[in-house]
Order: C-alpha cells, then structure tokens, then sequence
C-alpha cells in the first residue's frame, strides 16, 4: 500500500519539521488539502504555504483541490511542480478538458469522487487520467468517521479500471486507519491517504506509516 499522509493533521506552527517527518517516516506522497471555503466549509492554504510544503519535503506532493474554479487554482500551484494534482468530478463542467491542461503542465491528472458519486461517473475519463481518489469522509474535515460504502466503490471502480486504463491508481481519503485499510487493500485500493491516524498515533509517525503498508 502506498501512503499519503494528510498534512492538513500537522501542527502548523512547525510545519516544515512536520513535513520532513512524514518523508523521514517513509511516505509515498505529501498530501496538500486546499480549501477555498466555498466547495466546503474550510479554508486551508494557498500557494504561499505549499511552497514551503515542497521545500520541506523529500517526496512528491499529493495535490487535491477542494474549491470551485479548479482551472484557475490549477495555475496557481503548476508552478511547484507536484506529482498530482486532483480536482472534485462535481465541481467541474469540463473535466476532460482540466485533465488535458494538468497534463499538458507536466502534472498528472487525477479526479476525486465525493462518497456519495458513483465510479460510473467517470468511466470515460478513466482512460486519460493517472488516478482516481475516492473520499471516504465528506471532503472539509480531518478526524472525520469512515464512511465503508467505500469500499463497494472502490470494487467496482476496480473492474471499470481493468477495462479501461489498469495503469490508473485508486487512492482512498477519509478515516483511513490500520482497522480498516485490509479491506481498502483487498478491494484493489492502491494509496491511503491518512491525516489523523498518522500525525496523532501514540507511537509516532513511523509506526503509523509501517502500520499503513
Ligand atoms: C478531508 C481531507 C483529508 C483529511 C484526512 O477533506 O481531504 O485528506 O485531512 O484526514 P483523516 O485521515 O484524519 O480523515
Ligand atoms: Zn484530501
């Protein structure tokens, strides 16, 4: 299992300590949460704040959007150069023609289904795109419940990716903790991302990541 952890969980005043933990603890990805308060009800950071994220860190960043206007925040942080760079299905018009603009920045493409939208929802965009992120929460909040109808999406999101495009990931956000990331990983789940289990775990951040994979 390939691992993502949240940074949104991470004590802000030691930001930069806080990112090289996660990379020194053995991440895969820095997952970056930008909010703009108007797709959800928080606002997180801006490019100002990742930058700094992407100085600290020692392993590619995880970007994903939750805000309107996803073309214009695309632009905004392109120019850090993160690994991907994910927006919400229901927040766009034209979400084949943002994959071909993240692509065409050197970025790969991802898009994130909210826990009530179902994988059938992006069939056709499946084939142009790197990964698929499936909440498990309702995107806005840390520390929120595992919603586990996600794991049934993640199955059938399996059998349209074998079809479709089998190099594209599936990575799960929300909840994610070493109970239920088996299941996560039977239903064909490639990445977890985890905030709170992995930056609040009794035995640190290490434990938490090998815990993970
Ligand atoms: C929620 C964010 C998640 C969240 C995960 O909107 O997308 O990345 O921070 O945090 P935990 O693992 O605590 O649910
Ligand atoms: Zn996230």
């Amino acid at each position: 299992m390939l691992v993502a952890p949240s940074i949104l969980s991470a004590d802000f005043g030691k930001l930069a300590e806080d990112v090289k933990a996660i990379c020194k603890g053995g991440c895969d990805f820095v997952h970056v949460d930008v909010m703009d308060g108007h797709f959800v009800p928080n606002l997180t950071i801006g490019p100002v704040v990742v930058e700094a994220v992407s100085k600290a860190a020692t392993k590619p960043l995880d970007i994903h959007l939750m805000v309107e206007n996803n073309s214009f925040f695309v632009d905004l942080f392109a120019p850090l150069k993160p690994e991907f760079i994910s927006f919400h299905i229901e927040e766009e018009k034209h979400p084949h023609r943002l994959v071909q603009k993240i692509r065409g920045l050197g970025i790969r493409p991802a898009i994130t289904l909210n826990p009530h939208t179902p994988p059938e929802a992006i069939e056709f965009l499946l084939g142009d795109i790197d990964m698929v992120l499936l909440m498990s929460v309702n995107p806005g909040f840390g520390g929120q419940k595992f919603i586990a109808s996600v794991i049934e999406r993640a199955q059938r999101l399996k059998v349209l990716i074998e079809k479709r495009n089998p190099q594209c990931l599936i990575e799960v956000d929300g909840g994610v903790n070493d109970q239920n990331v088996k299941a996560l990983k039977a239903a064909g789940v490639d990445v977890v991302v985890a905030g709170s289990f992995v930056y609040k775990h009794p035995e640190g951040i290490e434990t938490a990541i090998s815990a993970l994979k």
